[in-house]
């Protein structure tokens, strides 16, 4: 039964045509994977779908009647709810809050707290994940929020599901469960959309597919069954995919143990990590691998200087280092931090792209970003934005306005042009589209084999085994393990995982 029938939809933005006569019919029952390069249009029709954008041209129609929706409530109201790529919490309010925020239990005007608190804990239970509802949002990670992102439009309990990159910065672990989930809630008749550049996902999760290359239709409510990966990235990028190849540069040849470029020694941070040891070696990518909520995140901002080190030492280069923010990781010790949290501290989002590029050069040129002249600013961030194909109008276009995966090319440029000797790099390919995403390991490969060294966060399983020499694996704030990478997708993940099992059986049993 066709659900949702959406027919000729166009939007245009300035100097840009986001949708371009786009179709596509939702079955109840289904799994419908929306896909597409960056820019393509997939979040633009989520919110067209959802009431946040009016089109221009074309026709909706829900349950079998047409329909205009001027607000995200009007689209509620008709049974369709969303998680929505960009992050729409309220960062004082409680996880639970956020979650019961549309449909607040109440008894003559007063709010049930008690009530709240339980059917949150429900819906956040049903997700497998240890999120203390009563947790303000602010102290959760980016992983923790999406789950709450999720929890919240589950709570809704609609018939139509649209998910807009849910597991993009989630570990195969929790997305696991989630499937699980949404697998039920389409045995019992839900229509699901999902939006993903995980192909892997797609595969596992989704029976039809719509593909949109330049705000139109590559393909439209196809039966997922009739393509193969290739054919399906083929629709998406209009030509094969080109896999790179690690450069073979032997590049620990001049390698000196004794000094490596990081040195982290029996550290604890005030956020709870306990007896932090490794190092470092220049042009060594090294993975930190851990499921949501076990603190890789926590410890890179600990490294430069967003956390407190209570005990232990942090070397770079040899020499102690006392890093109190991202501007002395940089200007002193040369340490340059990829944030996982674009919105809240990788980008400027009123500012343009140039500006957002230029920001870590400030130091290299002795200006401040209001003096930096625009030509400077310009022809400092051009190459950057050029080589990761940022998809813009122009490069003077606020941040803001690009499309999700767009976002993360700038905020991973603005690292490349900064020329830092040690790398932390949170999850850099999330959200990024599949060229893209083959196109940054290949810069990731190219700065190691120059002598950057380089400290991998990633929850992309395939990027972790593709990109470190070795993986140190971090449970519940303690590093419990290290898995050297042999490259083999198979026993690599599967020994992550195992160390990662080993730790939990044991923390039961206490
Ligand atoms: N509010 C806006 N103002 C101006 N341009 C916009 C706005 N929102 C989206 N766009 C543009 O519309 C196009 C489609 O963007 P959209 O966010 O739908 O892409 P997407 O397919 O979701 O990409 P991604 O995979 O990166 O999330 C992009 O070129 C984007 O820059
Ligand atoms: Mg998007």
């Amino acid at each position: 039964m066709t659900v949702l029938a959406v027919s000729s939809v166009s939007k245009l933005f300035p100097g840009v045509r986001a949708l371009d006569q786009a179709s596509f019919d939702l079955q109840a029952g289904s799994i419908h994977a929306l896909l597409g390069e960056n820019g393509a249009g997939k979040s633009t029709l989520i919110k067209i779908l959802t009431g946040v954008y009016t089109p221009e041209a074309g026709t909706l129609m829900v349950d079998g009647q047409t329909r205009k929706f001027a607000t995200p409530r009007d689209a509620l109201l008709a049974g369709i709810s969303a998680v929505h790529q960009e992050r729409n919490l309220i960062s004082y309010f409680s996880a639970a809050e956020n979650i019961m925020l549309e449909s607040l239990p109440n008894a003559r005007g007063m709010i049930n707290f008690k009530q709240m608190h339980e059917q949150a804990a429900h819906w956040l239970e049903s997700l497998n994940v240890g999120i203390d509802p009563r947790t303000p949002v602010s102290k959760l990670s980016v992983a923790q929020m999406q789950l709450v992102e999720i929890a919240k439009a589950l709570a809704q309990q609609a018939h139509i599901l649209l998910l807009d990159e849910p597991t993009a910065s989630l570990t195969p672990h929790e997305t696991t469960h989630l499937f699980e989930l949404l697998r039920q809630l389409r045995d019992n008749g839900t229509a699901l959309v999902f939006v993903s550049h995980k192909l892997e996902e797609v595969f596992e999760l989704c029976d039809r597919v719509t593909v949109l290359r330049d705000g139109k239709n590559a393909c439209q409510s196809q039966p997922l069954a009739e393509l193969d990966r290739q054919q399906l990235v083929k629709l998406m990028i209009g030509r094969e995919e080109q896999i790179p190849e690690r450069p073979d540069t032997g590049r620990h040849s001049n390698d000196n143990p004794d000094s490596p470029a990081l040195d982290v020694r029996n550290v604890d941070t005030l956020s709870g990590h306990r007896d932090i040891s490794f190092s470092l070696k220049k042009g060594e990518i090294l993975g930190l691998y851990g499921l949501v909520g076990s603190g890789r995140s926590e410890f890179a901002k600990a490294l430069i200087g967003l956390d407190t080190i209570t005990r232990g030492e942090i070397r770079l280069d040899s020499i102690p280092a006392t890093i109190k923010d991202v501007r002395t990781a940089l200007a002193q010790y040369r340490m340059g931090y990829v944030s996982e949290d674009r919105k809240s501290e990788g980008l400027i989002l009123e500012h343009s792209i140039t500006s957002n590029i230029a920001i870590t050069i400030w130091d290299d040129l002795k200006n401040s970003l209001r003096l930096l002249g625009n030509r400077r600013e310009t022809a400092a961030a051009q190459p950057h934005a050029q080589r990761l194909q940022v998809r813009t109008p122009s490069l003077q276009q606020q941040v803001g306005n690009l499309s999700g995966g767009n976002q993360q090319k700038v905020s991973v440029a603005k690292w490349l042009a900064a020329r830092a000797s040690v790398l932390i790099i949170d999850e850099p390919t999330v959200g990024i589209d599949i060229n893209t995403k083959n196109y940054l390991h290949e810069l990731i490969w190219q700065l190691a084999s120059e002598g950057t060294a380089i400290l991998l966060i990633s929850s992309d399983m395939p990027e972790m085994t593709l990109l470190a020499d070795r993986i140190l694996i971090m449970n519940d704030f303690k590093l419990t393990g290290e898995v050297a990478n042999t490259r083999d997708y198979e026993s690599v993940s599967q020994a992550i995982m195992s160390t990662i099992h080993q730790q939990d059986t044991t923390l039961e049993q206490h």
